[in-house]
């Protein structure tokens, strides 16, 4: 019998051809819908490897359910939604999609950071609704970007990219991280800081780490209250990083002057949500590595780890080694 692989959201045919040929290979039909847990569970008991989206709760019941699972091929970077410890116990390989989003995950970064320092969204938007009457002084007068400091946690492979444009404007770079990068320091003149160091120095705030236990809830309102009154705080990692209820008050009591989301506690987010009334808010709906040609490669990654593991090799991005 073929392996059965069974992937999360509708991909293109070319993609997964070559997939395909090898095994036999089903997909949930719709390109913006999540696959519902009692279809994923079902599909989980006949899989052999699973390519899964973020948007999967991958999970102890699914983990348990796949009795032929080898492989769950996610595709993000990010792997908070899979149970890696589960997966370790049970011999299932987990595998993600570095290096392939880097660059325009941390391109999606700065261009967050530039719009929200420079009222991007709100200037668009006071243009397109024909309120411009007049050139005038400070006409949606933003933040300068240039020459400020840029404060970076989670100094990662997206956080060094990010560093790296950050230079091309003539910023000051800190950065906040697990352990000190002596290389990184010396190659993009970044300047390890404590987490609070940071918080209370720069201009702009970049969140960029992974979510786990640790750094779950790490955005409180003592830690807004630490940044500058004139802070801009850029969220591309993941939501539960920070409180948003904490955020909101910040936003709306001047303790910090703007925010750029890309990722949020509850994704969607409701179009209720308080944080969608603000003028100093640019919301994103999680978008940070979406090109084209990354989402595409990521795919790609996702299938050429499925045939690797499958066939005995190793895979390329393995995250439970
Ligand atoms: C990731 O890969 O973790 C990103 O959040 C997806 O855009």
């Amino acid at each position: 019998m073929r392996p059965y692989v069974y992937i999360t959201r509708k991909l293109p045919d070319a993609v997964i051809k070559t997939l395909k040929q090898k095994f036999t290979v089903n997909m949930w039909d719709h390109e913006d819908i999540s696959v519902p847990k009692d279809v994923l569970l079902a599909e989980a008991k006949k899989a052999d490897a699973l390519l899964t989206m973020l948007t999967d709760a991958v999970d102890e019941s699914v983990l348990s359910a796949g009795e032929r699972l080898k492989v769950i091929a996610n595709m993000a970077v990010g792997f908070d939604n899979v149970d890696i410890e589960a997966a370790r116990r049970r011999g299932i390989a987990v595998c993600n999609t570095p290096d392939v989003l880097t660059a325009s995950t941390a391109d999606l970064t700065f261009a967050l950071l530039m719009a929200t320092a420079r009222r991007m969204e709100e200037a668009a938007r006071f243009v397109k609704e024909g309120k411009w009457n007049s050139w005038s002084p400070f006409l949606l007068a933003g933040q300068d970007v240039h020459h400020k400091t840029i404060g970076i946690v989670g100094m990662g492979k997206i956080g060094e990219a990010v560093a790296k444009r950050a230079g091309g404007f003539d910023m000051n770079i800190l950065y906040h991280n697990r352990s000190q990068k002596p290389e990184v320091e010396h190659k993009l003149g970044a300047v390890y800081a404590t987490f609070d160091e940071l918080v209370s120095k720069a201009d702009f705030i970049v969140c960029l780490t992974p979510l786990t236990p640790e750094t779950k809830n790490m955005f409180t309102i003592d830690v807004f209250r630490e940044m500058k009154k004139t802070a801009v705080f850029i969220n591309v990692s993941r939501g539960p990083v920070v409180n948003e209820q904490d955020l909101y008050e910040a936003l709306t009591t001047g303790e910090i002057a703007a925010a750029g989301l890309d990722v949020f506690e509850k994704e969607p987010i409701g179009r209720e949500h308080p944080l969608l009334t603000l003028n100093n808010v640019i919301a994103l709906p999680h978008i940070g590595s979406s090109t084209i040609e990354t989402r595409t490669a990521m795919m790609t990654l996702c299938v050429e780890n499925i045939e690797s593991i499958l066939t005995g090799k190793p895979p390329k991005t393995l995250v439970n080694k």
